[in-house]
């Protein structure tokens, strides 16, 4: 059937995205005198063994690319590539200048670790113990089992690369003339005592994108090496994250499994040394002027004419990496469900599930791929027909493919059991032009935003998602688009200009001395 036949809601005419793309309005520029060091994993450019080089993409990479560009600042990572490693190797201890695609320049450090060193780091400290403790992924009955060797990934592996990060933040700190240092995600957690017993008067900032869990799922590493972790993280000046709820965590793991003083209503940890760290939240927004442009581009209209082709009545979609904690399985197995129980909707819609393969070198990450197949095979199988797919599998990174798909939704699916904030759940809305309803998790970090006008699941109760996709499928055009106007107000009102603003404010306040703004604690529920 064709986009918009018989029994689809009749939905105001969307605004074509190339008349929307001439308004957009430019953010005020940011300038300051302050310079900055950043330091993530996965830096903004990565270059391949001919020497090319890919600009990342992804939110993080996108807000700080804002504010790398429009003062003094050096970015640290890690080398990802054969080619980084090559261009980290020419460069010696200097840095790579790159052209942010909004304009101004910045420099780049590429940092070489022993390659493995960088496996222990990676692929069994990383990726999967602290994400998985941060996720709540462990299924403690049968993992993890921590031996001599998960021991030897954190002092050997673990270690290893936060110290040579953290001895090239050494190095551009003196020659920045005391920048701030801004620390990102959970790769780095011993890099700030590094840097702090290097240089003491540094200031330290640390965003973590990922949920921090409660103290109890932190009893899983043994006591040596949590400690050396939160010792590691109370280095800072200032940590951040997405919600209120996860710093909540973070201050009641400091008191419970440190013993340290905490203050929650102003969000203070006094750490072991004595010195005050805060504790904030800041939620993402995305870039959603640059989202716009690119939905609006040559190459994603030729994804969208390839999918209109083969629309049926009702498109729902999922953009996700193929990661455990987006619970691709629930979302099928509650499709599936769905189908079983309203066969009225047989043929008449289609699931799009775009699944970017990631971490596939931990096994985890590699079985989790092959059990995503398999079930989609048999749900494929139970309710398919020879020209029908109830669910097409896209194991893919394709940006403009996922932007296309997010304009023609009528359901986008966000099922995380657990995410820091999860940056698909604001761009969809943001360039839908059907007015499609959001089914979000209640434990993603969007949901503190934007669940008031999503569908909002319990990511564990399948019931429950295979009556929201009913739901969502069967709702008045008008509650539609009262709930989708509610969700693109929200991305649209904020950029990450703000978000870095907040931040350097924060920093102004701590190192004049003045006192930390409260912050009200986590809404129940
Ligand atoms: C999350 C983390 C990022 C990480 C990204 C992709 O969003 O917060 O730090 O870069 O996942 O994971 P990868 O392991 O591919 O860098």
């Amino acid at each position: 059937m064709l986009p918009g036949g018989a029994g689809a809601p009749s939905l105001p005419k969307p605004p074509l995205m190339s008349d929307v793309d001439d308004e957009i309005p430019e953010p005020a520029e940011r300038t300051g005198d302050q310079p900055v060091v950043l330091v993530s994993n996965r830096g903004p450019v990565s270059y391949g063994v001919d020497g090319s080089a890919k600009r990342g993409t992804g939110g993080l990479v996108t807000a700080l690319m804002g504010l790398a560009s429009h003062r003094q600042s050096v970015w640290v990572a890690s080398s990802l590539t054969e080619g980084d490693r090559a261009v980290a190797e020419e460069a010696g201890s200097a840095a790579i200048q790159i052209e942010a695609p909004t304009g101004g320049e910045f420099d780049v450090r590429l940092v070489n670790s022993d390659p493995e060193a960088y496996d222990g780091f990676y692929n069994v400290v990383a990726n999967p113990m602290l994400w998985f403790i941060q996720h709540y992924l462990w299924d403690l009955s049968n993992a993890p089992y921590i031996r001599q060797g998960e021991i030897d990934a954190f002092d050997y592996g673990y270690k290893q690369v936060n110290k040579d990060l953290a001895d090239a933040v050494v190095e551009e700190y003196d020659r920045h003339g005391e920048p701030v240092v801004m620390v990102h995600d959970y790769h780095f957690y011993l890099l700030p005592k590094m840097v702090r017993e290097q240089r003491p008067g540094v200031f330290l900032h640390h965003f973590i994108h990922i949920p921090w869990t409660q103290p109890d799922s932190w009893r899983v590493l043994p006591r040596r090496i949590r400690e050396e972790i939160f010792d590691g993280i109370l280095s800072n000046d200032i940590i951040g994250f997405h919600t209120r709820s996860y710093r909540w965590n973070f201050m009641q793991c400091c008191r419970d499994l440190m013993g340290l003083e905490v203050d929650f209503d102003k969000g203070v940890v006094i750490a072991r040394d004595g010195r005050e760290v805060w504790v904030r939240a800041y939620p993402l927004p995305i870039d959603w002027r640059m989202t716009k442009r690119l939905a609006a581009s040559e190459d994603t209209k030729h994804y969208e004419e390839e999918l209109l082709r083969r629309r049926r009545e009702f498109l729902i979609i999922r953009v996700d990496r193929a990661d455990l904690s987006k619970n691709v399985l629930r979302g099928f197995a509650a499709f599936d469900l769905f189908l079983e129980q309203h066969p009225e909707f047989l043929e008449r819609v289609t699931f799009v599930a775009q699944l970017i393969p990631s971490r596939t070198d931990v096994p985890e990450y590699a079985e989790y791929l092959e059990k995503i197949e398999a079930l989609v095979a048999v749900v494929n199988h139970h309710h398919g027909t020879p020209d029908w797919m109830p669910i097409q599998l896209k194991l893919r990174d394709n940006l403009e493919e996922a932007l296309a798909a997010y304009k023609h939704y009528d359901v986008l699916l966000v099922n995380a059991m657990f995410d820091g904030m999860n940056l698909v759940a604001k761009e969809g809305p943001l360039v839908n032009t059907r007015s499609g309803v959001s089914i979000l998790s209640e434990n993603t970090g969007a949901h503190e935003v934007l669940g008031e006008h999503a569908i909002s699941v319990n990511p564990f109760d399948i019931q429950e998602l295979a009556d929201a996709f009913h739901r969502a499928l069967t709702m008045s055009p008008f509650e539609r688009d009262v709930r989708w106007k509610g969700l693109e107000r929200i991305v649209h009102s904020t950029d990450p200009g703000e978000w870095i603003d907040a931040q350097l404010a924060d920093i102004e306040r701590k190192s004049s001395g003045q006192r930390p703004v409260a912050v009200p604690p986590p809404e129940p529920g």
